[in-house]
């Protein structure tokens, strides 16, 4: 089988990765991945069981009842868990902060990377997350790491709740975040960082266009001919 060409996106929770990802991807005929949707997949579960974020062995138990696997319906990823599609229902506030919580445990890792790995091997993807490039793509051909400030975090985060009918303050959602992103930078496994082949690029003050565009450079600057 040839081999796939994957691009990995990491970095903190509202710097546009999803957005930027989805249109690169569109652009360039890849598959998107968003492990993101299967961390929160994993956490809505937990939720449901009533099972506490610091329950760890509860936590490594109930790893094995659960089944998590995507499909793609119109090019859009749907995030199955135990075969009910679940991706209309891991977006609130609720359920970030629980993934974030439980996302630090080894269980909770083991069991999505066999499926990240086995998506890249098979089809050139692109995929974002926090540990991509670091620790489930060591070897992408491209390395992005894409950030922006809180402050503009908090306001797209804050904007996109607006636009959803959804009351929130942006002063505690720009807190939630940087809670968020000391979390995932300072647990034990898989910590969100910078690879050291990655490319870095802050979003705050570049249009959604101009960050596509430095992905798709970068790509073809590293070897990608499309
Ligand atoms: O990208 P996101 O906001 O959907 O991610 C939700 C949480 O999942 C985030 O707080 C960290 C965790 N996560 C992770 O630990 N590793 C990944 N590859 C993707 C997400």
């Amino acid at each position: 089988m040839a081999k796939t060409y994957n691009i990995a996106i990491d970095g903190p929770a509202g710097a546009g990765k999803s957005t930027i990802a989805k249109t690169t991807a569109f652009e360039l005929g890849f598959v998107y991945v968003d492990t993101g949707a299967m961390y929160r997949a994993m956490a809505l579960y937990f939720l449901r069981q009533g099972i506490a974020k610091e329950d760890e062995k509860a936590i490594e138990e109930a790893c094995r009842e659960i089944e998590v696997s995507i499909r793609y319906e119109d090019g859009v990823q749907q995030v199955l868990l135990n075969g009910e599609n679940v991706s209309g229902l891991i977006r609130t506030e609720e359920v970030s902060n629980m993934t974030s919580a439980t996302s630090v445990y080894k269980s909770v890792r083991q069991k999505l990377l066999e499926l990240q790995r086995r998506l890249a091997a098979t089809s050139n993807v692109i995929m974002d997350g926090r540990d991509i490039g670091t620790c489930v793509l060591p070897d992408a051909q491209t390395k992005i790491y894409l950030t922006a400030s809180s402050h503009v975090r908090a306001l797209r985060r804050h904007k996109e709740l607006l636009e959803k009918g959804e009351t929130c303050n942006l002063e505690e959602i720009e807190q939630d975040i940087i809670e968020r992103d000391y979390r995932d930078m300072h647990r034990d496994i898989a910590p969100l960082k910078q690879a050291e082949d990655a490319v870095f690029l802050d979003s705050s003050r570049m249009t959604i266009r101009q960050v596509v565009d430095g992905i798709i450079n970068a790509a073809r600057e590293r070897g990608l001919t499309l």
